[in-house]
């Protein structure tokens, strides 16, 4: 049993982070033969594309896909510790496993994924759920073969977390959910520590890929016929910052661009590290997408700083109207936490003339929650959750606002649109998105799906937009 520690979780050595290739021992290649798997993914694009590894790693080992958790004989909760509901929503989870193990006590029933990383939770299950079969974290996902092994041979609860994150494995495999779209991880970790932020604990130290390593990905993803790639990372401006090779984001974007994939996008940007190159490379390559999302957290200086996020509301805006100045056409949305410990009225009005200056296209609101271990979770905090919820409420008023302002700029022009799913069940409609990432309901022949098509804007609403194909 390998449980995590948050204490050790924090430590960041400048050890040299080694590259390894993954591999399946043959001797569990058969040990999910006639079973079925469902995994259930929570939180952001990073767990949804650690899914899809360990979707494929269960299908190296005979294990095959379930329609419904229903019908699964191994159950995984891909979790997310991002916030309080988060938390809520995987334990509200448990709570139904556990019945349907009460029915069918073969069922094998396991959590992984972020919260799988922290210590309390953990704790919580070695106290409370012990009829759980396994749990690993976020840095062995490529064990996972051998962890089921254990625990279906012991029937008995296997915990399996590093605290620390160890090497980059690569070659891992990949089931990926969409045939044209894909997800790239470019680095893993993150060390800017903002002091609300779980992540730095639950995904470790700064590690980026070589890039040779996601050029030759991204160059098999478009031999296979993908056409667009996200580049992802929690901080992805951060990139190359720990390779002691001379090459960033902005290197990296170039030579992704010079792939010839048809589409590029990259999440998260945080403002911190965004540089004049990276700006230049964006306008520069037609297959970057027009599309930047760069989380603004708050407008106030002072709850800037309490935060840890080393940029200013000035300085925000000037990177934002640079941005919106050299990248024509570009469409910027962002993050923003209301009700952090201490906010006054006056620092939220901050928050909202930021919002009213820039206009995002959409933007992602939270109240925030205290997070286990965190600075900000030992921060005075005498705000009113009522308070809070009025704030949130104003301020998504204002958000929705510009979007829909946004989008009706829209209404008649042609846009492209990469068809990527139906978006209604008798085939009639298909959904894609904008080289600007606003969602489109289009209808087209179903033949064009995957396709990048010219698209008719005819009706706009705050989040989404309806059109027709244009031959
Ligand atoms: N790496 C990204 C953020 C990833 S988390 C970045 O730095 O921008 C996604 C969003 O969740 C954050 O941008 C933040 O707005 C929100 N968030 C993170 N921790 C939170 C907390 N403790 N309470 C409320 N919102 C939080
Ligand atoms: Fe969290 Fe900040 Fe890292 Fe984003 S940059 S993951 S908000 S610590
Ligand atoms: Fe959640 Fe972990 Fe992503 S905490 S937001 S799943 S990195």
């Amino acid at each position: 049993m390998l449980v995590p520690e948050r204490e050790k979780a924090r430590i960041r050595t400048k050890d040299r982070v080694i590259t390894r290739e993954y591999s399946i021992n043959d001797e569990y290649r058969s040990l999910g033969l006639g079973k079925t798997y469902f995994v259930k993914t929570y939180g952001c694009q990073m767990n949804v594309h650690d899914s899809e590894n360990i979707k494929a790693i269960l299908e190296q080992m005979g294990f095959e896909e379930a329609s419904c958790m229903e019908n699964a004989d191994l159950i995984l909760l891909n979790t997310c510790a991002i916030r309080e509901n988060a938390h809520n929503k995987v334990f509200g989870m448990i709570g139904r496993i556990k019945h349907m193990k009460e029915d069918n006590p073969n069922i094998i029933a396991g959590i992984c994924g972020c919260m799988a990383q922290e210590e309390g939770v953990v704790k919580e299950i070695l106290d409370k759920y012990k009829w759980l079969d396994i749990v690993f974290g976020t840095h062995n996902i490529y064990e996972l073969p051998k962890i089921l092994k254990k625990a279906m041979s012991s029937k008995k609860l296997e915990v399996e977390v590093y605290s620390c994150e160890g090497d980059i494995i690569e070659n891992i495999p990949v089931k990926r959910d969409s045939k044209y779209k894909a997800w790239v991880n470019i680095m893993y970790g993150c060390d800017k520590f903002c002091t609300y932020c779980i992540v730095p604990y639950t995904r470790g130290k700064q590690r980026s890929r070589n890039p040779k390593d996601i050029i030759k990905e991204v160059e098999k993803l478009k031999k296979d016929g993908y056409k667009e790639v996200t580049l992802l990372g929690q901080n992805v401006n951060a990139y190359g910052k720990d390779l002691d090779i001379n090459y960033d984001m902005s290197n990296l974007l170039s030579d992704t661009a010079q792939t010839g994939i048809e589409r590029i996008r990259f999440v998260t940007s945080h403002p911190w590290d965004f540089t004049d190159e990276m700006i230049d490379i964006i306008s520069k390559y037609e297959n970057i997408m027009p599309y930047i999302h760069l989380p603004l957290q708050s407008g106030s200086n002072r709850i800037l700083k309490l935060m840890g996020r080393r940029y200013t509301k000035e300085s925000y805006l000037e990177l934002f109207r640079k941005i919106k100045e050299k990248v024509k056409n570009v469409s910027i949305t962002t993050d923003i936490i209301v009700g952090f410990p201490s906010e006054t009225e006056a620092d939220f009005n901050d928050t909202l003339d930021v919002v009213n200056e820039c206009k995002y296209d959409s933007a992602f609101t939270f109240i925030f929650s205290p997070r286990e271990g965190t600075p900000a979770s030992k921060m005075d905090d005498d705000i009113s959750l009522e308070e809070k919820e009025k704030r949130l409420y104003k301020l998504n008023k204002i958000v929705n606002m510009y979007a829909k302002e946004a989008n009706e700029k829209y209404l008649n022009k042609v846009v492209k649109v990469l068809l990527e799913d139906y978006s209604s069940k008798d085939g009639s409609t298909l959904m894609g998105y904008t080289d600007t990432m606003k969602l489109v309901n289009v209808k087209a022949p179903i033949s064009k799906l995957g396709e990048i098509v010219d698209v008719k804007i005819t009706n706009v609403q705050s989040f989404s937009m309806d059109g027709e194909m244009v031959e």
